[in-house]
């Protein structure tokens, strides 16, 4: 297993749970992205975790990306959208234009995340022509992350960690050619 550093933002705990899942599978413990930005010198993959705000990731981690530099890069996410859609699937892309120089985006994990009682309110009351009323994600992503979320996630970092692993065999294969 790789040398992890698994940071997070998350204000209402859905994506610090898919962290955690994360961090247990490939034996390590979460960070919190708060004010003062992480160190991730030394690790051989930082994951970065982020909740979706406005189509992209949230402001500190937007942030936090834009710092990091020479290093192997794991992006994971939730969301109110649907995993597949075109939404959930372009935050990513907007994530990968954050992240600094020379580094190397292995893999990326999102699944929803219940939306927060107070935001749902706050949408409730929105006029019915606003763009946001027709997104059912609001509604659907309830109960998630749920088991099989966590699950997926845990699976995916143990998947990102030999994906990392036959990368360097096969350059370590290529530099003796
Ligand atoms: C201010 C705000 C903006 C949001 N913007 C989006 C968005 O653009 N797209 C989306 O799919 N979800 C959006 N969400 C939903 C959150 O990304 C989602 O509930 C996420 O799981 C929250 O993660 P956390 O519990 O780790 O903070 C937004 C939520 C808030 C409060």
């Amino acid at each position: 297993m790789h040398k992890w550093k698994i940071v997070v933002s998350s204000v209402t705990g859905n994506t610090r749970k898919i962290a955690d899942a994360m961090a247990e599978a490939v034996g390590t413990s979460a960070v919190d992205l708060k004010d003062t930005l992480p160190e991730a010198e030394g690790a051989d993959i930082v994951a970065v975790g982020f909740w979706l705000w406005r189509g992209g990731p949230d402001p500190k981690t937007a942030e936090f990306l834009s710092k990091l530099h020479d290093t192997n890069v794991v992006l994971f996410a939730t969301h109110a959208a649907d995993a597949k859609s075109e939404h959930a699937v372009t935050a990513l892309v907007r994530a990968a234009y954050n992240v600094g120089p020379d580094c190397n985006i292995i893999a990326t994990f999102s699944c929803q995340g219940q939306v927060s009682e107070a935001v749902l309110a706050r949408r409730a009351k929105l006029p019915k022509d606003d763009p946001h009323t027709k997104s059912k994600g609001w509604i659907t992503s309830k109960g998630h992350p749920n088991a099989d979320d966590l699950h997926e996630a845990a699976e995916f970092a143990k998947k990102a960690d030999h994906k990392l692993e036959l990368l360097e065999k096969f350059i370590e294969k290529k530099g003796q050619a």
